[in-house]
């Protein structure tokens, strides 16, 4: 079974606010992506990596990868204007016979070989797709754009999504490809919308998805 994660890494960043793409920010004393870069090249679950960068940024992003030593680096592309569109540049340079395709966002450094093994498993028990999750433990409300509350949502069976999101390769190219118009913000959102399963198993808090300076600094914290 051969496994091709691509690493989607061509977002702006505009909520961090950098004078570069967020992926290029500094973890401790390196740029955001070689965390990540480096950990899915240790996956042993891994086979292959696609590198999706900022456009305009994909010299300095083949040039880290090399740099880590990443050898499962098949491609590195540019990215689009939106998540969707930087995944499908992504599974253009997936080879026609993977079988299963792994999407994570790099702006969650911290993946571990736990969390990919647990989004591979239910795959095949005949699952479509599998993503990491965590129940939501807050109250929920929906507000109005005054302030005013307009309903407390019932949080029951409602989880928190995060990536690795793990998906049979065809299942995930023909959801991508049918899917243009949903608002999905994430590859299940899609798979959904094609009316693909998709399967929640648990996450992990330190799959953080680095959003502004204080997460940055969380993470720092947490690989320190
Ligand atoms: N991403 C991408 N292509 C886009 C937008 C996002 O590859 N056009 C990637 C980001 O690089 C990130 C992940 O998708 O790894 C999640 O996106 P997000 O956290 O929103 O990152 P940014 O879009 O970079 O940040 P912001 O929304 O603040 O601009
Ligand atoms: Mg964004």
């Amino acid at each position: 079974m051969s496994v091709w994660a691509i690493l989607v890494a061509a977002g702006r960043g505009e909520r961090l606010g950098l004078d570069r793409p967020k992926v290029f920010a500094n973890l401790g004393d390196e740029p955001l992506l070689a965390e990540p870069l480096r950990r899915l090249e240790a996956c042993p679950w891994v086979d292959a990596i696609v590198l999706v960068a900022p456009p305009g940024w994909e010299e300095p992003a083949i040039l880290l990868a090399e740099e880590e030593g990443c050898g499962k680096v098949r491609s590195c592309v540019a990215g689009g204007e939106t998540r969707s569109d930087s995944v499908r540049a992504g599974l253009e340079e997936v080879a026609d016979d993977a079988v299963v395709v792994l999407v994570h966002d790099a702006a969650r450094p911290l993946v571990s070989d736990e969390v990919v093994g647990r989004v591979l498993a239910p795959l095949s028990e005949g699952w479509d797709g599998v993503v990491p999750g965590l129940p939501v433990g807050d109250t929920l409300k929906r507000v109005g754009g005054d302030g005013g509350v307009e309903e407390t949502v019932a949080r029951d069976g409602l989880w928190a999504v995060q990536t690795p999101q793990a998906f049979a390769a065809d299942v995930l190219r023909r959801a991508m490809a049918s899917d243009k118009l949903s608002q999905a913000t994430d590859c299940a959102g899609h798979v959904e919308a094609a009316g693909g399963r998709v399967k929640v198993v648990e996450g992990d808090p330190r799959l953080l998805k680095v959003t502004t300076e204080a997460d940055l600094e969380t993470v720092a914290g947490w690989l320190a």
